[in-house]
């Protein structure tokens, strides 16, 4: 049985399950925005007679939005903690949501995405950090890909929402409010969930860190609180502060090339074009309207479920290998649709194939890089630095798939679709060639020894984390 199955079993605690899913709700607000929009701008395009440039900005300003919000979180999540930092996002989720639903001109709609983007840019980090910080070691893989399974429900019930809606007067409207939901849920829901053990003792509240890990480890046989305390407290003593220029520490600095590269990767494979353009790439193949739509649902189904896979593999197989398997895969599906789109033999005779690419592409990504991505990022940084580390990876990642969704289109019309592909497919070998060479393994360890190992022992951390010079 899966290692994740059975560690989850053995904590015997339902707590552990229930509060991280409650904090993967920020990945569904992050999930849903990003399959939503695409089916609410065919028609509010027409209400609020949005040219070609204003229906960019609709899109993208969300992007910009995000890559503010993470930037700013970074800092929230330490001062105010993990938790009412979600609580915030939740709540300006809500606003943003309603002030979309009801927006009577561009540039009321454009403000509202943007603050929809704060939250969505803050979510998507504060989760995996939240989950992370709460989970014990045998089982957080999985745990933290919670986040990760809840970004790709939120795209499939949004690609749902936008079907449910299409022939609704102000149909929009409601694609755009639903948000309301899971925004509220994610704010109400972490109003019940503890701070983690991880922040408390950052902040000196030994007790209390000690109440909650005892509360969230149950009846696991495996659990050791006084463990667990004293080695967050050991982590803790050798770090001095933690300020933003502690990124760039002689020995912090190979962790954070380790993030940026996974983030930029994550993005420059070409994801996000595939989500945002599956029913044009399908449309080329010759397919009419509704069967490409009807397929980019199975395309959402597909992330979904090889998602579920991630999450029961990741603590069993480890992230490394999964990482390269998936990247492999993935790889090779776009370079094939390459291939496919350069030959009019296998686009009249074989069509299918198209589908069939753009499914293993997916499956491929879903299994690896696009859980490892948020996964490897809330489990290499010392705690001191963790949060405004992750900030820093997540605002590249956000930028990556704001310029990758940005040129898209122009890149298509410079050097066809195929070329489009190779490129992606070229992006895919350099990620394997990065992966290979500096993607640790972290299965298994607890936060701590995981900081210790890639820092290299007791002496290095302490030196590398109280040095205040840059040497
Ligand atoms: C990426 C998103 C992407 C999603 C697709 C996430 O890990 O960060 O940009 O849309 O996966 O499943």
């Amino acid at each position: 049985m899966s290692n994740f199955i059975t560690g989850l079993k053995a904590s015997g605690n339902g707590m552990l399950v229930r509060i991280s899913i409650i904090a993967a709700i920020g990945g569904l607000l992050f999930g849903f925005d990003t399959g939503v929009i695409s089916g609410a701008l065919l028609y509010l395009k027409k209400d609020l007679n949005a040219n070609s440039t204003a229906q960019e900005w609709i899109v993208s300003v969300l992007l910009l939005g995000a890559i503010l919000g993470a930037i700013g979180s970074g800092y929230l999540a330490d001062k105010l903690s993990r938790k009412w930092t979600k609580v915030i996002s939740g709540c300006i989720y809500v606003v943003g949501a309603l002030g979309c639903a009801f927006a009577v001109s561009i540039p009321m709609l454009i403000g509202f995405r943007f603050l929809l983007g704060l939250s969505v840019g803050t979510a998507s980090f504060v989760a995996p950090l939240y989950i992370a910080e709460v989970s014990p070691p045998r089982v957080r893989g999985g745990l933290v890909s919670f986040n990760q399974l809840l970004i790709t429900s939120g795209i499939l019930l949004a690609y749902l929402v936008n079907f449910a809606f299409s022939s609704t007067p102000d149909g929009w409207r409601w694609m755009l409010g639903v948000g309301v939901i899971p925004g509220a849920a994610l704010a109400i829901g972490m109003l019940t969930v503890p701070h983690t053990p991880r922040w408390l003792m950052e902040q000196g509240r030994e007790d209390e860190a000690r109440a909650v890990l005892t509360k969230l480890r149950g009846s696991d046989p495996h659990a050791d609180i006084d463990k667990e305390i004293e080695e967050i407290q050991k982590a803790k003593e050798m770090e001095s502060s933690s300020r933003v220029r502690d990124l760039l520490k002689p020995n912090i600095r190979p962790l954070i090339w380790i993030g940026a590269g996974l983030a930029i990767f994550q993005q420059f494979v070409g994801i996000n074009t595939v989500i945002y353009y599956a029913p044009t790439i399908l449309k080329g193949t010759g397919l009419t309207n509704s069967a490409s739509i009807a397929q980019t649902v199975f395309v959402g189904v597909t992330n979904v479920v090889f998602t579920i896979v991630a999450v029961l593999l990741l603590d069993k197989v480890g992230r490394r290998r999964l990482l390269l398997i998936g990247t492999v895969g993935l790889t090779v599906a776009i370079i094939f649709l390459g291939v496919f789109f350069a030959s009019s033999w296998l686009q009249t005779n074989a069509s299918y194939l198209a589908l069939v690419a753009l499914i293993v592409y997916i499956a491929a990504f879903a299994v690896g890089l696009g859980p490892v991505f948020w996964l490897m990022i809330s489990e290499i940084y010392p705690t001191g630095i963790r949060s405004k580390a992750m900030s820093f990876a997540t605002v590249l990642n956000w930028a990556a798939n704001f310029v990758v969704a940005g040129t898209f289109l122009t890149l298509i019309a410079l050097i066809s679709t195929q070329g489009a592909f190779f490129v992606f497919g070229g992006m895919g070998i350099l990620a394997i060639v990065f992966f290979a060479w500096k993607v640790p393994e972290t299965k298994d360890k607890s936060l701590e020894q995981i900081q210790q190992e890639l820092l290299g022992g007791d002496a290095k951390v302490s030196a590398a984390l109280k040095s205040g010079s840059d040497e």
